[in-house]
């Protein structure tokens, strides 16, 4: 605006020129601004840094003894609503409310923290985390934040079930169950992990070929390298036999062996057994952890802990991979308690033997520090199994309540988070396979459900009556299904 009345009378040439000029200043003002603008805000973040606060900005700081240290705080009566009355202090024209109140009135948090040597108090609406996206998302890469997730260890994951390498959810019914979200989850924390993680270390102990341990076969009882006739392509296997009580098991001694994770190819027969025996560095103690075959998830007796990997399993090779500290933990929850005193470390225990009891073979006996990629594939394979083949969908198998005035879902909804978590996993096991056509096929599938509203079934939802939203929990579900 200025430019053009400054050049009235001049020639329409010379106008646009002058114009031009005025621009270029402009333009030259704009980037000075600019640096100076970018100068000023990275000496205000860098003299926040200096006190620790790094981005957090500053509100006004008020302190009694700073500009005035004769001010006094005195009780003030404080009228909430007219309803009640709390008492707070005054101090100059600043009025402090107990945070007591606070918390309970609008439900938030806080806790008096110690750092860098200084008292603060830390204040959050909530106790979820905010997580920044790291860059564009890729259906090949990291899940979100999921590197940061060990799904295995909530308290709401009962166990791991060894018939199935996946959690086993007691979020909303105790005796536990499968649920689609939770073991997505799983696997796709373990994907992430596996692509933020260092190296793995790892140890194959026995292969029956190339590797082979010294283990100590009592008398009666017989181990050989042998190959195995049911399955010719895995070379030679190691084949036991052994009496019924403990005392004719073939065993293996170790020593070094802080790497928790076992993997194993197993073939047990009827009634027969493999044992891992962990100890606590710290107090010594022993705890042996069973394989067996039957059906249930989990038996605990004392200091010894069995997982069920399913009478199916009877007499066929199958494969284990097994957090050893996880399968320990969830045995005894008593050192999973939130008391420091009690909680186990991972660093506390060390494998110190494998057992063998009855008749069969293993291969490929391996500790290691992680098998990320072994856990994700467990869950990809469980989503292949457990999908509903006419809707697409991973039916949760509780019943849901959210609150008073919803109505109540019956077992066997779906939800627009495990459906979306599937997929997501099944995308990348798609992937990772390099193009196994099962998993793209169950992803595809899993889309399905989207495109049916809540009330007919799926999990679609519409929001101020325009827009497209999809349910965690469908509400309208409840309505044909209950
Ligand atoms: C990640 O998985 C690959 C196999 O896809 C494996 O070779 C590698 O060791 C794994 N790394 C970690 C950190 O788990
Ligand atoms: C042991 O591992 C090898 C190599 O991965 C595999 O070919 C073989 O089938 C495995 N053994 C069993 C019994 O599954
Ligand atoms: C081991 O080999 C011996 C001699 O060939 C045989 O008698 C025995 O049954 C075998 N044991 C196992 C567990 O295969
Ligand atoms: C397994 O053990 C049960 C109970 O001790 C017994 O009844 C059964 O006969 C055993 N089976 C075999 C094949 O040894
Ligand atoms: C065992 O296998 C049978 C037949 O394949 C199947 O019907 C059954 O559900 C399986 N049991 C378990 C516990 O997986
Ligand atoms: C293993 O097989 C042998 C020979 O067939 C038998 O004597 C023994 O009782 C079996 N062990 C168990 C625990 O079933």
């Amino acid at each position: 605006m200025t430019a053009l009345k400054n050049g009235v009378g001049a020639s329409a040439d010379q106008k646009t020129r002058f114009f031009l000029v005025i621009m270029r200043l402009n333009l030259k003002f704009l980037l000075i601004s600019l640096c100076v603008t970018a100068a000023l805000i990275t000496f205000a973040l860098w003299a926040n840094c200096g006190v620790g606060q790094g981005l957090v900005p500053k509100w006004p700081q008020h302190r009694g003894d700073g500009d005035n240290p004769f001010e006094q705080t005195e009780e003030i009566d404080c009228i909430i609503n007219q309803e009640y009355s709390i008492g707070c202090r005054k101090e100059g024209e600043e009025v402090y409310l107990p945070f007591s109140f606070l918390q309970k009135y609008f439900d938030v948090y806080g806790s008096l923290n110690v750092v860098d040597g200084s008292r603060r108090f830390d204040w959050t609406h909530s106790y979820g985390k905010v997580n920044y996206p790291k860059g564009a998302y890729d259906p090949r890469g990291i899940f979100m934040y999921f590197e940061n997730y060990n799904v295995e260890m909530r308290d709401r994951v009962k166990c791991i079930s060894a018939i199935d390498g996946v959690p086993i959810s007691t979020q909303w019914e105790s005796q536990g169950y499968f649920y689609a979200t939770q073991i997505a989850q799983f696997g796709l924390s373990h994907y992430s992990k596996n692509l933020t993680e260092p190296e793995p270390r790892r140890k194959t102990v026995e292969d029956g070929e190339r590797e082979l341990a010294g283990w100590i076969v009592p008398k009666g009882s017989t181990l050989n390298r042998t190959l195995d006739r049911s399955h010719l392509s895995a070379g030679a296997v190691v084949s036991f036999s052994t009496g019924k009580s403990f005392d004719t098991a073939v065993l293996l001694p170790m020593d070094h062996v802080l790497d928790l994770v076992l993997s194993v190819d197993v073939l047990l027969k009827p009634n027969s057994t493999l044992c891992v025996t962990l100890q606590n560095r710290e107090t010594q103690k022993l705890y042996r952890v069973y394989y067996i075959l039957v059906d249930f998830l989990i038996g605990v007796q004392d200091e010894n802990i069995y997982y069920g990997i399913g009478l199916n399993s009877t007499g066929v090779w199958k494969h284990l991979t097994r957090d050893l500290f996880v399968d320990l933990q969830k045995g005894l929850p008593q050192y999973a308690s939130t008391d420091k005193r009690r909680k186990m470390r991972r660093t506390e225990l060390k494998v110190i033997e494998i057992s063998l009891l009855g008749n069969g073979s293993i291969d490929n006996l391996t500790l290691s520090t992680s098998e990320h990629i072994a856990h994700f594939y467990d869950a990809a394979e469980w989503l292949i199994r457990h999908q509903d083949p006419s809707t697409g969908g991973w039916p949760i198998p509780v019943r849901r309540k959210l609150g008073s005035g919803f109505g109540e879902l019956a077992r066997g909804w779906y939800s627009a988070m495990a459906q979306g978590h599937a997929i997501s996993l099944l995308a990348r096991a798609y992937y990772h396979s390099k193009g196994d056509k099962r998993y793209l096929r169950a992803a595809l599938d899993g889309l399905k459900l989207f495109r049916i509203p809540s009330y007919q079934g799926g999990v679609l939802a519409t929001f101020l009556g325009k827009y497209a939203w999809y349910e965690e929990v469908p509400d309208d579900a409840a309505l044909v299904r209950a």
